[in-house]
């Protein structure tokens, strides 16, 4: 490709980009708005002293973690990798694993941008009721149960398969003085419904587990029926596999989705019963 033609598409996606997101926030959805405004304070960082402070000690956690050599066994109930293919009963048997949790810390968690982006959605949009799918070490569910404490209502639980993973979760969120937050722990076939049916109507859900294309669309369509009038649904890993393209794709042009925004490596959802018709945006982040 010619220099001409790289700078070309660059610009071409920059464009794209800027134009998204002007759109999404000019909707007239205020969703969509609190979307937009929280994309943009993830981009610029911009976050209030207490946010700092908060930020900067689940970080200094990240930091200890991804050094530690301690050896960690778990039992891995997901997709594995990109191409396995492994059918249903496979993935559900789950094997055992060995790792360091330096290794596990800095492979399974969502890097600060994408943890930032959660907090500032949930600082923004300031919901009641949240369930994760994949807690690993806990740093995701660190932010985000760190937004609903600043917003000072609302609850998360976070939903994990390795016992292994949770505790060293909980010892996380109890070093960090975090008491919004709960994790189950499960397959996610067997915990999800009954920690939705106890925790509907909820507001805002994380998927970042099981990364297989008919497993996220059972639990896209297990999640819909519990969800509050207005809700947020964000997926991980969306081009993680050809399979996940497949899966975020048929989600993101579902009839029940009224928003969809495709960030490169996330996708959101808006689910908004108000909303008359479907709205797509190609935001692609980092
Ligand atoms: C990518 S990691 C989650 C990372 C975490 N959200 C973060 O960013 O800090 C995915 C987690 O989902 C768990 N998981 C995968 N498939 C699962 C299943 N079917 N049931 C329960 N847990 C599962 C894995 O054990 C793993 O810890």
């Amino acid at each position: 490709m010619s220099i001409v033609t790289k700078v070309a598409r660059k610009f071409h996606r920059k464009f794209v980009r800027s134009w998204d997101l002007y759109r999404l926030g000019h909707n007239g959805n205020r969703i969509s708005f609190s979307i937009q405004q929280s994309v943009r304070a993830a981009l610029k960082g911009s976050l209030t002293q207490e946010e700092v402070n908060s930020v900067d000690r689940i970080e200094r956690l990240r930091a200890e973690m991804n050094l530690s050599t301690e050896q960690v066994t778990r039992t891995d109930f997901g997709a594995r990798e990109q191409d396995s293919n492994l059918k249903p009963d496979e993935m559900r048997a789950g094997v055992e694993v060995i790792d360091t949790l330096g290794y596990i810390s800095q492979v399974a968690s969502k890097p600060p941008f994408w943890c930032l982006l959660l907090f500032k959605l949930i600082r923004t949009i300031q919901p009641d009721s949240c369930v994760e799918m994949g807690t690993a070490v806990g740093l995701s569910a660190a932010y985000q149960a760190t937004a609903l404490t600043l917003n000072g209502h609302g609850c998360l639980v976070s939903l994990e398969g390795a016992a292994s993973l949770a505790d060293i979760a909980m010892n996380n969120f109890q070093h960090l003085g975090l008491d919004s937050v709960e994790i189950v722990v499960g397959n996610f076939q067997d915990t999800l419904v009954d920690v939705l049916t106890a925790r509907q109507p909820v507001d805002f859900v994380f998927v970042d587990g099981h990364h297989d294309e008919h497993a996220t669309l059972a639990y896209f369509e297990q999640i819909l029926p519990f969800l509050a009038e207005t809700a947020l649904l964000v997926f991980d890993d969306i081009t993680w596999s050809e399979g996940m393209a497949r899966a975020w794709n048929s989600i993101a042009s579902d009839s029940r989705v009224r928003i969809a925004v495709d960030f490169g490596q996330v996708g959101l959802c808006s689910i908004d019963n108000s909303m008359k018709t479907s709205r797509y945006y190609s935001i692609p982040l980092h």
